[in-house]
């Protein structure tokens, strides 16, 4: 499929584009021109945790007494709410917000705070992980990458899989030698199919970094506001992360914003000095609508979480009962849901067949990726599921 196969004669696309031409989103449904309504596994990759057409933050954003813009220099009230909101929901001693357009802007400015910080220039991350689409932050992604980019920055080192007790040995000869700024990494690394590291990696990890003084940042990009089960997936381990990615579902999905997080230690060194600018960072609308959908995950924050459990479950359950080719391994972490068929093509063809019969998923190498929102009914779960079935 190629960008030819729609009329699309002034429109550049950086990836090939599915054959959906949405016109309608709402809960858990997606609707094409022809009328037809898919089940979203997607989510919009992370985005929609609460499903889409929310109308708490539907109306939030059709309020008009705000200004068109406010300069990233000004003062603006709501940034400060918004903020005291993020301190709020942010696990640790993470107390300042950096405003941010998006995830791959907020890994950067994650990898700028920590250099800027040490003063070291080295980064260790998740080989074959998926961080954004900016120089930095592919550079510390895949390394394949680098051959499409040669001129990603030096001196990223990557840790392969599996993330368990032995691979703390690597970590420890690496960052003893002080040369590393920080470790960055999702905690539930959700690009490569919900691989969930072990907790004695994790802690071994935090150890470390301690030891060393080296910053731990999670880029909880994809993984933030409960897509885990819990409201940062750092906090299924016993950690402190120094920076926190945030982006996606900061919105859910109704505006473009993304955040960082950091200590008042590492702020007070490089607050106010590291020249975080963009012109659209924290955008009146996106607040409004970021107030709006964290307001509406607190408020509803059990009734939300008791139906991630249920549909964990349902999931759980669902899947072996699919006839696939070999036996899935099934990696499951709140409402994300990795299924790993050992087989990209295989996955591929999967996922093309459910997008004719009206289920849409994701897929990252050989596994698919369902991302449903937390609203999603016991009912459009068993739907999804039985549209799979027909799938394998
Ligand atoms: C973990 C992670 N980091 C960063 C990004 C980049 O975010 P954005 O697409 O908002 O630039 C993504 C997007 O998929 C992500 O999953």
């Amino acid at each position: 499929m190629n960008n030819t196969d729609k009329d699309e004669p002034y429109f550049g696309r950086g990836n090939p584009a599915m054959q959906l031409e949405v016109v309608k989103a709402m809960g858990s449904y997606v609707y094409d021109a022809n009328g037809k309504k898919y089940v979203d596994f997607l989510g919009g990759a992370g985005v929609g945790n609460l499903g889409w057409g929310i109308e708490e933050i539907e109306e939030a954003i059709r309020k008009k007494d705000r200004p068109a813009y406010v300069y990233p220099n000004f003062h603006y009230k709501p940034w400060n709410e918004l903020a005291e909101l993020l301190a709020e929901l942010a696990p640790g001693k993470l107390q300042k917000a950096y405003r941010m357009t998006g995830g791959s802007e907020a890994v950067d400015a994650a990898l700028e705070m920590a250099t800027m910080y040490t003063g070291r220039k080295k980064i260790l991350s998740v080989e074959g992980s998926y961080h954004g689409n900016t120089m930095g932050a592919l550079s510390i992604g895949a390394t394949k990458k680098r051959k499409s980019f040669p001129n990603l920055l030096e001196g990223c080192e990557k840790l392969e899989l599996p993330l368990n007790r032995e691979k703390l040995d690597r970590v420890k000869k690496l960052l003893s030698t002080k040369d590393f700024s920080a470790v960055i990494m999702e905690p539930v690394i959700i690009n490569l199919g919900v691989v969930i590291p072990e907790a004695e990696f994790m802690k071994g990890l935090d150890k470390i970094c301690k030891e060393t003084s080296t910053l731990l940042i999670m880029d909880e990009a994809i993984t933030g506001f409960g897509r885990t089960g819990k409201m940062f997936a750092s906090e299924h381990f016993d950690i402190e992360p120094d920076i926190l990615c945030m982006a996606k579902a900061i919105t859910a999905g109704h505006a473009g914003m993304g955040a960082v997080m950091t200590t008042l230690a590492i702020d007070e060194k490089i607050g106010g000095e590291i020249g975080l600018y963009s012109s659209y960072e924290w955008h009146p609308i996106s607040v409004d609508a970021s107030l709006a959908a964290l307001h509406y995950l607190q408020k509803d924050q059990k009734r939300l979480f008791q139906n991630i459990e249920q549909l964990a479950e349902t999931f759980k359950k669902g899947i072996p009962e699919v006839n696939f080719r070999k036996k899935p391994e099934v990696r499951i972490k709140g409402a994300a849901i990795g299924v790993e068929v050992h087989e990209e093509d295989y996955a591929l063809n999967i996922k093309q067949k459910a997008l004719e019969k009206g289920l849409l998923m994701n897929t990252e190498g050989s596994s698919l990726l369902f991302l449903p929102n937390f609203q999603m009914t016991q009912k459009t779960a068993l739907e999804g599921l039985d549209l799979l079935k027909s799938c394998a």
